[in-house]
């Protein structure tokens, strides 16, 4: 039976899978990787007198530790893009297409920290360019803000806590963040924002250890020697536009906190 499929259904079918995190096309049949790379069997077993002396068991690595080592060495942010866009430890390398670091001036005072990148991100290589972005894009130019701004009175500079994308757009795993932490971490450091705003839970998460954003948006905390204020993320907003009101008033409170700095 040949079914008579609506193109339309069809791109509509294609789009949610690739949202899912479905978006190669590899081949009709499975492949059993675990088959294909097991090692050869051994030939024959050595005899005991033969064998080799007993090594010392290796060290298991730490990606934590070796992160932070990592991101100590960065002594620029092109040095420390590099250095994580390296990183072997983090699993979500493997089905991102693109390696997403920042946007922005990194001389501006003011540096936004979202969460991950989305499929737009993701396909451009950079944070905050899918709908959440362009709506990020329209409440900082209420307040005299532009990403792409050159003077760093007027400028902003964005990164998230995750610079690959989760599969369909999943929450960052625990263990994802504490291995990009060390980085992210860095990346304030070489920055050196007067501000720091933390843009929904998982920004909150990382740099403050506490979620809750409804609770603490609009509150001034301090973190890493800076003043930090934690918002509404613009994608909780686009689902909750009643929200928009608390977004609004958080943004005064910014440019209040910028213009006596
Ligand atoms: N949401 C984020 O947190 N970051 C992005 O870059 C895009 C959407």
């Amino acid at each position: 039976m040949t079914l008579a499929l609506d193109p339309r259904l069809i791109a509509a079918l294609l789009e949610w899978q690739a949202e899912l995190g479905a978006d190669e096309c590899i081949g009709d049949a499975g492949v059993d990787r675990f088959a294909a790379s097991a090692p050869p069997a051994p030939a024959a077993v050595a005899p005991l007198a033969q064998a080799a002396a007993p090594v010392a068991p290796m060290a298991a690595a730490d990606p934590v530790a070796e992160a932070q080592a990592l991101a100590a060495r960065a002594g620029t942010l092109a040095e420390l893009a590099a250095l994580q866009a390296a990183y072997p430890h983090c699993e979500l390398r493997k089905g991102a297409r693109n390696f997403v670091f920042s946007d922005g001036n990194p001389a501006a005072r003011v540096m936004l920290l979202g969460e991950a990148p989305g499929d737009n991100e993701d396909r451009q290589g950079k944070p905050f360019v899918g709908p959440a972005g362009q709506l990020l894009d329209r409440m900082l130019a209420a307040i005299g803000l532009d990403r792409a701004a050159p003077d760093p009175a007027r400028a902003v500079y964005i990164a998230n806590v995750l610079p690959w994308r989760p599969p369909g757009n999943r929450d960052p795993e625990p263990a994802e963040v504490a291995m990009m932490l060390p980085f992210v971490r860095r990346h304030i450091e070489l920055v050196g924002p007067r501000v720091l705003v933390l843009m929904g839970n998982h920004a909150c998460q990382a740099i403050l250890g506490q979620r809750g954003i409804t609770r603490l948006r609009g509150q001034w905390s301090e973190a890493m020697g800076l003043p930090v204020l934690p918002m509404l993320h613009p994608a909780y907003l686009l689902r909750n536009p009643y929200a928009k009101r608390d977004a609004w008033a958080d943004l005064l409170e910014l440019q209040e906190r910028l213009e006596a700095t």
